[in-house]
């Protein structure tokens, strides 16, 4: 079954600012899997990202594919990504579900599906894909771990420790079953078709500070049920960001930021469809 979890307006806000947003080697994986397995006449026509949130990866897509239409449940989630999007002509978004994919039988070069396929029902999904894909189209579902952090220049096991124990204690109860599927990096999914290929070498990784790593984990959907379900309980980003800061020995009332860099892993999976209907 599917379930929806991002569709208020200020969640949507948060993820648009502070989600990470992913590397070119990302788009350069999924184009050289084409060009290697799917033998389309036209190029690189046409790509549908589903599950397109704020329109994270759609944007990448659009410099790559001539029209690229990103596909969304959370209205709120499409109006940001509208909003982000001005200066891109030949990307549409639209209302729709890996149920009813608002797109003609066999007319799509590429399916995308990042972040997100673990909240969809995958047979369902499966079932679209096959109907919009052009035969030899490529479908790619792309998923990232949580972020691993650096202190100036090594990996910091306190600062990772912390982060972690999120996860472990005040969120715990909020983590939704699917999210199973993405900490075991989509190992568990079997995509269709025969032709079929893993990435597992490429990195999400940013410069960033302590605040915006607690303004990114805001973004995540087990933080906002906890927020929801506990109004006036001590905020556990709060919390963290308190922890970290002792954590590499600054001041709690210094206002300086302190600066580290996140990578988060990502996974990437490829198929391609069979050339003959
Ligand atoms: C974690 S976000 C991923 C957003 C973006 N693709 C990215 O890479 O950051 C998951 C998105 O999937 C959407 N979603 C959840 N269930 C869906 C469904 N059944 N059909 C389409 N989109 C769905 C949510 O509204 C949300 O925008």
């Amino acid at each position: 079954m599917a379930t929806r979890l991002f569709e208020g307006v200020e969640h949507a806000s948060l993820y648009d600012k502070y989600r990470p947003t992913y590397p070119q080697q990302l788009i350069d994986s999924i184009t050289q899997f084409m060009k290697d397995n799917c033998k389309l006449n036209d190029g690189f026509e046409s790509a549908v990202d589903i599950g397109c949130g704020t329109g994270q990866l759609t944007r990448d897509l659009a410099s790559s594919f001539k029209n690229v239409i990103g596909v969304d449940v959370s209205e709120a989630q499409l109006q940001c990504a509208r909003d982000s999007t001005m200066n891109k002509h030949n990307i549409v978004y639209k209302f729709g579900d890996e149920q009813n994919i608002p797109v003609d039988t066999s007319s799509v070069d590429l399916v995308t599906c990042a972040q997100a396929v673990h909240w969809l029902d995958f047979d369902k999904f499966c079932e679209e894909v096959d109907r919009i894909l052009k035969p030899s189209g490529c479908l790619a579902v792309i998923g990232y771990s949580l972020p691993k952090m650096y202190y100036q220049g090594k990996l910091h096991s306190g600062l990772n420790r912390l982060f972690n124990e999120l996860f472990s204690g005040p969120l715990k109860p909020y983590i939704a079953k699917q999210t199973d599927l993405l900490d075991n990096r989509y190992h568990d999914l079997k995509l269709p078709y025969n032709i079929n290929r893993r990435d597992d070498s490429l990195v999400i990784r940013k410069d960033t500070t302590v605040t915006g790593i607690v303004n990114c984990a805001s973004s995540y959907s087990h933080y906002q049920r906890y927020k929801k379900d506990n109004p006036d309980k001590k905020d556990p980003l709060e919390e963290l960001k308190l922890k970290m800061t002792l954590e590499v020995g600054k001041q709690l009332d210094s206002t300086d930021e302190i600066e580290v860099t996140t990578e988060e892993s990502i996974f990437l999976l490829l198929a391609a469809k069979n050339s003959e209907n």
